[in-house]
């Protein structure tokens, strides 16, 4: 399988995409992945750079056995379309901002994540103003969609 650079992108950095990133980096590690994938995520906002990510989520990966509580919120950059091979929306309003920020000819990297991940064209919901059993069911939502991303680029790279 080739390398591919997959880069998360949510609105604060702080909830849905650094759990996506500890997710997808430990399905890959366990399915012996790792050196050919390289993950990191970013926000479309600035609220939060420099911040651990929320509570709620280090809480929701540390009870599934992952520790992201080491990465720290940072915002998309113009670099980040030439560094990463896939640029993953949470919902549509990241996508439609990413689209937007893309420099020339880089627009096609950036997809609605369980869209390319399944063909499910749904939304991974803000959960910021939910309860903690939202970020459970977030969880849930991202391992799954995790687990078809990698199914699907191992599709493409065979
Ligand atoms: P995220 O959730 O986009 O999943 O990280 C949010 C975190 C913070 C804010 C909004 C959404 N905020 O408005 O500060």
């Amino acid at each position: 399988m080739k390398t591919v650079r997959v880069l998360f992108v949510c609105l604060g950095n702080i909830c849905r995409s650094p759990l996506a990133e500890g997710v997808l980096r430990e399905l890959a590690s366990r399915k012996g992945l790792s050196p050919v994938l390289t993950v990191d995520s970013a926000g479309t906002g600035a609220w939060h750079v420099g911040d651990p990510p929320d509570r709620r989520s280090i809480e929701a990966a540390r009870r599934h056995g992952i520790d992201i509580s080491q990465l720290r919120g940072r915002r998309v950059a113009a670099a980040d379309f030439s560094d990463f091979d896939l640029i993953l929306g949470m919902d549509e309003n990241n996508v439609g901002t990413l689209k937007r920020l893309a420099p020339e000819g880089t627009a096609a990297k950036v997809h609605l994540f369980l869209d390319y991940a399944s063909g499910d064209g749904q939304d991974v919901p803000d959960p910021y103003y939910e309860g903690p059993e939202a970020f459970e069911a977030l969880y849930q939502m991202l391992e799954a969609g995790c687990s078809s991303l990698l199914e699907r680029l191992g599709e493409r790279a065979s």
